[in-house]
């Protein structure tokens, strides 16, 4: 086995791990509140062996499903790979068989046709199951007590989308789940499929419709009435993927779109709304109705956050990405594709919501940010840098509150934990990462009060081993836990 190369995409808070361990009863500096019960999921891409190409993307490291189980203030550690028929394949052979991200064109022969999604960006809990979720695929189930891999997940053979977001929306009302595949008829369609499951986790609908050119749709909205799609365009080519290239090139002289229809409505409803050129967003902190309007508040930027997708597109970008905290606005009373938009907060991304908020209109939200007294940021990530800043952002009003960090640390998205009083905010759980020498680092899991971010964290979990750069996580309570449809 090769060694591992030396890019930002495997050094910094990127460098493999690939440890499969558990903990219990973790060091906890502080108490962890009693009523945060349950367990804290979280995606962890890690490459198991060292890629084919030298300019891989951290973006395809094998999922790893981590668990910080808590319970009466003590905390377990567990984390596994995810058995794919990809991690499989390469775990028997010792050796990367796949090639370039999402590209299967670059493939040894010896895999075609296995499916090759890593299942790495987040895990979804839904109707007693978890799912470990990347938007290229299916969902691979896990047994959220002993975190084996199940198997591929398509509703007992009722899905035909070939994919699946790794941002499904769950009404916190109904119970039901609303998510969406793109190139959900192959790689390069323009084909979309709308999905519903309801609240015991069958699939009750699935209709397809075409989006304007096929790009990367990584996140969307409900409201309490309807569902939201925004496209921005960073597309997909299949002549460019057949020469062995990238799958995504940011077209900053590309309008964006927005597709809104009826939740429980029929595709040939939607309306579509134009947007500005070249932007990007690829998470959504809400959406929400105020009668004929439609609410949707996103991270955007002012091009596509990711640079080997600006590169891929020939798109120089000098400087910082511009853009913020932004609430686009659809009057579904007029005609035409136009709408309004206004800014709500400064730039950051991976936002979190209350569950209860979901599709609702809402007081506060939390996000990632960079701290401008921080120091330069910790290399690592998906895209190649970390946030060392959380906010808690009050929409309607534009307060703004700031968790900063000391410079040499970074910061991975949290997950929220309901209070059981009705005017406190709630917990934030969330891992925090320290520089502690060249390309060492150790972590630590922080709660948080999530009303009173800027007092920092009121317990702080060690975490006795390295920890690979998060993507998403979940929060499941211990209640649903015990749910499960798998036993321990
Ligand atoms: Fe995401």
């Amino acid at each position: 086995m090769g060694a591992f190369p030396g890019t930002i995409h495997f050094t910094g808070l990127n460098t493999p791990v690939g440890i499969e361990a558990s903990v219990r009863n973790l060091d906890v500096i502080g108490v962890i509140p009693p009523e945060v019960q349950g367990a804290f999921f979280r995606a962890v891409p890690d490459p198991a062996v060292p890629p084919k190409f030298a300019d891989e993307i951290a973006l395809s490291g094998d999922g790893m499903v981590a668990r910080f189980l808590i319970e009466n203030g003590a905390v377990d550690y567990d984390i596994r790979f995810v058995h794919t028929a990809r991690y499989e394949a390469e775990k028997t052979a010792r050796k990367a068989l796949f090639g370039r991200y999402r590209n299967p064109f670059t493939d040894d022969a010896s895999v075609a046709g296995v499916d090759r999604t890593v299942a790495n960006t987040t895990p979804i809990w839904h109707a007693g199951r978890l799912f470990m979720t990347k938007e290229d695929g299916l969902p691979y189930e896990v047994n959220p007590h002993t975190l084996e891999t199940v198997g591929r997940w398509n509703y007992h053979g009722a899905l035909r989308s070939e994919t699946m977001t790794a941002h499904a929306r769950i009404d916190p009302a109904t119970g039901e789940m609303f998510f969406f595949g793109y190139e959900a008829g192959g790689l390069c369609t323009t084909d979309i499929a709308y999905c519903v499951a309801d609240k015991d986790g069958n699939l009750v609908s699935e209709q397809w419709f075409q989006q304007p050119y096929c790009s990367t749709i990584h996140d969307f909205a409900i409201t309490q009435t309807r569902a939201v799609f925004p496209i921005f365009p960073t597309t997909a080519n299949l002549d460019r993927l057949k020469a062995g290239g990238a799958h995504w090139a940011h077209q900053q002289d590309l309008e964006s779109w927005v597709a809104i229809m009826p939740r429980h409505g029929k595709v040939d409803e939607i309306r579509w709304f134009k947007g500005p050129k070249g932007v990007s967003a690829f998470h959504i902190v809400n959406a929400f109705d105020e009668g004929d309007r439609v609410h949707l508040d996103l991270c955007l930027s002012d091009t596509c956050a990711f640079p080997f997708m600006r590169e891929a597109g020939g798109v120089v970008w000098e400087g910082p990405l511009g853009g913020g905290l932004i609430r686009w606005t659809f009057d579904l009373s007029k005609p035409g594709e136009s709408f309004e938009q206004q800014p709500l907060g400064p730039p950051g991304d991976m936002p979190r919501l209350r569950d209860a908020d979901q599709g609702r209109p809402y007081r506060s939200a939390w996000y990632l940010s960079m701290n401008p007294q921080g120091g330069p940021p910790l290399p690592g990530g998906p895209v190649g840098v970390a946030f060392n800043a959380l906010f808690r952002i009050e929409p309607g009003n534009g307060r703004l509150e700031m968790m900063g960090l000391e410079p040499g640390m970074g910061i991975n998205e949290p997950v929220h934990v309901p209070a059981a009083a009705p005017d406190h905010d709630g917990w934030l759980l969330m891992v925090v990462d320290r520089q502690t020498g060249e390309n060492a680092f150790e972590s630590e899991l922080w709660v948080v009060d999530a009303g009173r971010v800027h007092e920092g964290p009121v317990a702080r979990v060690k975490i006795p081993l390295k920890t690979r750069a998060q993507v998403h996580g979940w929060w499941v309570p211990a209640a649903d836990l015990a749910q499960s449809r798998h036993q321990a």
